[in-house]
């Protein structure tokens, strides 16, 4: 049994595992408690890659961010953010154009506390607590934040597949998109069903926690890019994404998921 040497902030419940904070813990994080260690051993034991998936998941999004900004974008829109980590959004959009205005969005009051405490301090960057299945309290705020008459770059990264079909995730990244100028961008990350045989087991682990599962196959991640042009090289496993030349690779077998990045036609 793992134990806390801290006592959770108020307001947390620290018993129920939580999707951001195993997330933190497979990136080597310490914005966790045990019940999220816990879980996050559980899924570990079932899928032993799943930590270099989260670190290939964050290095595709500074790529996919780097290429997004290079392109001209100047409002990125990063909803399901996480907990602050390293490379965060925008931090790798400032690198290379610091008057990008980044939005981070999530719904977990613990994450959106850190986030305003770490992020919200620097210059063109907001932080937003909303949930991404509530469009209509989501988009007037966004309305407030983006000029939607401009191009603007979604990213959901590792947020859809927390999304049952029953809260119409199509519908709503379809709500995004029409709400978008042309020349806008989205880019997804989303895990798969990469071993049907042990998925059952971890589909009850995150039954217990703060959002279950909800695995999609490749063609049923492509449907969200319905209206966008799916740049080269597709919807890949998100190592293959344009990586860096010379970029370090893990095990081919390490992939729990697909990514990719659509321009709006
Ligand atoms: C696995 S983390 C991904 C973090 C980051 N996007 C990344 O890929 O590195 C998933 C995040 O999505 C957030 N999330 C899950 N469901 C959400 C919802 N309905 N609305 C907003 N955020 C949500 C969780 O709180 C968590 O912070």
């Amino acid at each position: 049994m793992m134990t806390d040497p801290r006592p959770a902030p108020e307001g947390v419940d620290p018993t129920t595992p939580n999707v951001a904070r195993m997330y933190d813990y497979y990136l080597g994080g310490k914005d966790n408690f045990a019940a999220d260690r816990e879980a996050a051993q559980r899924i570990l034991k079932v899928f032993p890659d799943t930590r270099l998936s989260a670190l290939e998941n964050r290095a595709f999004l500074a790529r996919a961010v780097d290429f997004l900004v290079k392109e001209g974008i100047r409002q990125i829109v990063d909803i399901g953010s996480g907990l602050p980590t390293q490379g965060n959004v925008h931090e790798v959009a400032h690198r290379a154009a610091p008057d990008t205005h980044v939005v981070y969005v999530d719904y977990d009051p613990v994450v959106v506390t850190h986030a305003r405490a770490i992020l919200g301090r620097g210059e063109n960057v907001s932080v937003l607590q909303a949930d991404f299945r509530e469009p209509d309290v989501l988009f007037p705020a966004l309305d407030g934040l983006v000029d939607l008459d401009r191009p603007v770059a979604f990213l959901l990264f590792a947020i859809l597949h927390f999304i049952p079909d029953g809260a119409k995730p199509y519908e709503i990244v379809g709500r995004l998109r029409d709400a978008s100028a042309p020349g806008s961008y989205l880019a997804i990350s989303h895990a798969r069903d990469a071993r049907p045989d042990l998925t059952p087991d971890a589909l009850e682990v995150y039954n217990r926690a703060t959002a279950s599962l909800a695995l999609r196959t490749h063609a049923e991640i492509e449907r969200f890019f319905d209206g966008y042009e799916l740049l080269e090289p597709g919807l890949v496993y998100p190592e293959d994404w344009r990586p860096d030349a010379g970029q370090p690779r893990f095990s081919r077998t390490a992939s729990v998921g697909y990514g990719g990045v659509g321009r709006k036609l």
